[in-house]
């Protein structure tokens, strides 16, 4: 960099001197340039301070370097100067305030920019004094004086401010050290004036000590105002008013002049130097006159306070009775409280009412009466008096409605031993309406109702269901009737809640046999209606819901056999929702009697077989001794009388109960059931052939008895699981 900055100064060097030899050797570097300010950065107003730039350079040799200085303040050139010396020395001169600032020294050697000073900053304090000075010490009111306020030696951007007793009254921004104020007194005083400045410097200012005083004499304008107003004493309302207005002594001048009547925020009239007004005197307007008069910002004001007497006060409007009901007869009076009895007889007031009615009796004045008095009405009237008329404020009468006969209602539903809503209403009234509760014509409690969004509602207990007939109620809602009207008496039903379920089977549960028709009786007491719910213990859904207006209700199981056996029982409940559940009770299906008879009847015959068995094992053990031939008497019956035997006690096992319901009641034939059926034939026409025996087995050896066996071992077989079933059951007690 250095380098470049040889090579250029040698180049542009022997292009400005194209007349010297080219010596490559003359080269110059800045070593160093600092700004000092003498004789110290902080002085006092007044100080001789100069700025000295130095610079020192470099060079290979000794030749005369061009050197242009630059000072700046507030980065603003001040100061330029080409010298071929080190250092130049600018002087400030006596320093201001104004001199405060931020410097900065800069230098081109030989045309070329070099690198800038570091920036001093120079404070300078103190400012002089202001001087004030006014062109005249006495003025008139309203005259105009200049005054003139100097900054002696102060240079800079200047504020000057003007005070009049201390307080600041005008201000102007210049740039010389002295303002001109144009100043005027409207009032008669003598008054200090003084004056202070202040010096702009970025970025603050510096504000002065405050001026010399000087005291300024405003002597008053030999001008007068006349307020004249006559009558001014025992002012009566209606009496007429004259007022005259006037300026005295005013002489010729620039400014421009101005006369005003004003009574409170009204003006009345206006002029120049002469008002004159003349008015009717009212007792409710404001009672201050005043004439005010204007020159330039001069003002001169006279005021006259008047009272004016009233004669008669404004009538009021009242009605009566207080309490009014639709087609009344009202009265409405119309007075005024008050006369001046000095000038007026109480004859000469006279009264209206509007909308017009006729007087009651000529000799009461100001009554009026109203007949049958239907709606809503609002009413002024007006008292009037030497021409002058009041009018009171708006009366509404509005004519209440009779209350009429309430009803008298339950809130909800009444349950017994639980509070009762009752509610007590009438379809139209005025508010307020009052409602009475009686039981038993003794009073129970009242309730007042103010808006039409309430009702009366009491709450009540009721010990017995008779015990709500017993209440009425009464509306009211006007005093002077002894005689209000009376509801009806409360006709509710009070639900009672039941107090139990009884649950009972018919017929009894001694004697349910399969296929009976089973009805559940479930009887309870409590209001109607009634829900009745059966349930089958184990169970928690319902069997069966109904709900009744009687006490009681039943639920048929139609056809019941063993699967209905248990114990069951029913709940009631109605609108009060208290469950009561009744006892349990048990049903047993019992077999029917043929069914036994039958069962007997096998187990004799089993006991035959078993016998005739034993017999025939007796003597076919001594055949077999005889003869040699060990043949079992088992072992000879014929393979397909295995098979439908085996068939035959399987099916019947599998369907034990259908094949008794079939025989006791023979039903149409059921196509999906025939080979059943015919098992069940077979087996049944067994059972009836074999104790006769069927002649087929005459062939056999062994006979009769053979054949037998053959025949019941099937229904031996096919028994046992009945029995056992049945076994399942408690038999009953024959
Ligand atoms: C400042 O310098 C001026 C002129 O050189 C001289 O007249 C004056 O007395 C000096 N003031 C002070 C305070 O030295
Ligand atoms: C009576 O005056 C009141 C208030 O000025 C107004 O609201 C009302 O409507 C008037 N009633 C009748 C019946 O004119």
């Amino acid at each position: 960099m250095g380098l470049l900055i040889l090579l250029t100064s040698t180049l542009l060097y022997s292009y400005f001197h194209p007349g010297r030899v080219v010596d490559a050797q003359r080269l110059f570097i800045l070593k160093d340039i600092t700004l000092t300010i003498e004789p110290s950065k902080d002085v006092k107003r007044g100080t001789n301070v100069s700025l000295r730039c130095k610079a020192t350079v470099s060079q290979s040799e000794t030749w005369e370097l061009r050197r242009e200085y630059t000072v700046y303040k507030d980065n603003n050139l001040i100061y330029n100067k080409t010298s071929i010396s080190e250092e130049i020395l600018y002087p400030l001169g006596e320093a201001r305030v104004a001199n405060s600032g931020k410097y900065r020294c800069e230098i081109n050697i030989d045309d070329k920019p070099q690198r800038p000073s570091e920036t001093q900053k120079l404070t300078v304090t103190g400012l002089s004094k202001p001087q004030l000075r006014l062109n005249k010490g006495v003025v008139k009111e309203g005259e105009e004086i200049t005054a003139t306020c100097i900054a002696p030696g102060e240079m800079g951007s200047f504020f000057f401010y003007i005070y009049e007793d201390s307080n600041e009254i005008k201000e102007k921004q210049v740039s010389s050290n002295q303002a001109e104020f144009k100043l005027r007194f409207s009032s008669v005083n003598r008054r200090r004036i003084h004056c202070t400045y202040t010096v702009l410097i970025t970025p603050y200012s510096v504000k002065s000590e405050e001026s010399n005083n000087v005291t300024v004499s405003v002597k008053e304008l030999p001008i007068t105002i006349d307020l004249d107003i006559d009558p001014v004493t025992r002012v009566y309302e209606g009496d007429q008013l004259n007022i005259l207005c006037k300026v005295n002594g005013l002489q010729h001048s620039d400014e421009s002049v101005r006369l005003l009547l004003i009574q409170g925020i009204q003006i009345l009239s206006s002029g120049l130097t002469n008002v004159s007004h003349s008015m009717v005197a009212q007792a409710n307007y404001a009672e201050e006159f005043e004439c005010k008069f204007e020159m330039g910002n001069v003002v001169k004001t006279a005021t006259k306070t008047i009272s004016v007497i009233e004669l008669f006060s404004a009538p009021t409007l009242t009605v009566s009775p207080d309490e009014v009901f639709q087609r009344d007869d009202v009265t409405l009076t119309c007075k005024s409280e008050s006369y001046a009895s000095e000038r007026l007889s109480e004859d000469e007031l006279t009264y209206t009412l509007d909308p017009p009615q006729t007087p009651q009796t000529p000799s009461r004045k100001g009554v009026f009466s109203v007949k049958s008095l239907r709606i809503e009405t609002n009413y002024t009237c007006v008292a009037e008096a030497m021409r002058i008329k009041k009018r009171s404020k708006t009366l509404t009468v509005r004519p209440k409605i009779f209350v009429s006969t309430p009803k008298i209602s339950v809130v909800g539903r009444a349950i017994l031993g639980q509070p009762v809503k009752i509610l007590c209403q009438s379809d139209i009234g005025s508010l307020p309406i009052n409602y009475t509760l009686f039981k038993d014509f003794v009073e129970v409690s009242t309730i007042s109702i103010n808006r039409s969004s309430q009702q009366a509602h009491f709450e009540v207990n009721i010990t017995s269901p008779e015990d709500i007939k017993q209440y009425i109620c009464e509306a009211s809602n006007n005093h002077r009737h002894n005689k209000q009207p009376l509801s009806e008496k409360l006709n509710a039903i009070v639900i009672v809640p039941p107090s139990y379920a009884e649950l009972m089977a018919v017929p009894d549960e001694s004697g349910i046999y399969e296929g009976d028709d089973l009805y559940l009786l479930c009887r309870a007491d409590g209001t109607p209606p009634v829900t009745f719910k059966w349930y089958h213990v184990g169970n928690n859904l319902p069997l069966y819901t109904n709900t009744s207006n009687d006490y009681s209700s039943s639920y048929q199981v139609p056809s019941v056999s063993k699967e209905h056996n248990g114990r069951y029982y029913c709940e009631a409940f109605n609108h009060v929702n208290k469950v009561v559940r009744s006892e349990e009770v048990t049903i047993e299906v019992q077999m029917v009697l043929w069914k036994k008879a039958l069962i007997g009847g096998f187990c004799l015959l089993a006991v035959s077989v078993l016998v005739v068995v034993c017999v025939l094992c007796f003597r076919s053990k001594r055949v077999v001794m005889d003869s040699g031939a060990a043949v079992s008497v088992w072992t000879k019956r014929p393979p397909e009388e295995d098979v439908a035997i085996d068939e035959e006690s399987s099916m019947v096992t599998k369907e034990p109960d259908v094949e008794y319901t079939e025989v006791v009641h023979p039903r149409p034939v059921d196509p999906a059931r025939v080979p059943l059926r015919k098992g069940t034939d077979t087996v049944y026409s067994e059972l009836q052939n074999s104790p006769h025996g069927p002649a087929d087995y005459h062939d056999y050896h062994g006979s009769v008895e053979y054949a037998e066996l053959n025949g019941e071992q099937p229904e031996v077989n096919h028994y046992h699981p009945e029995v056992n079933n049945f076994q399942d059951l408690p038999m009953p007690v024959d």
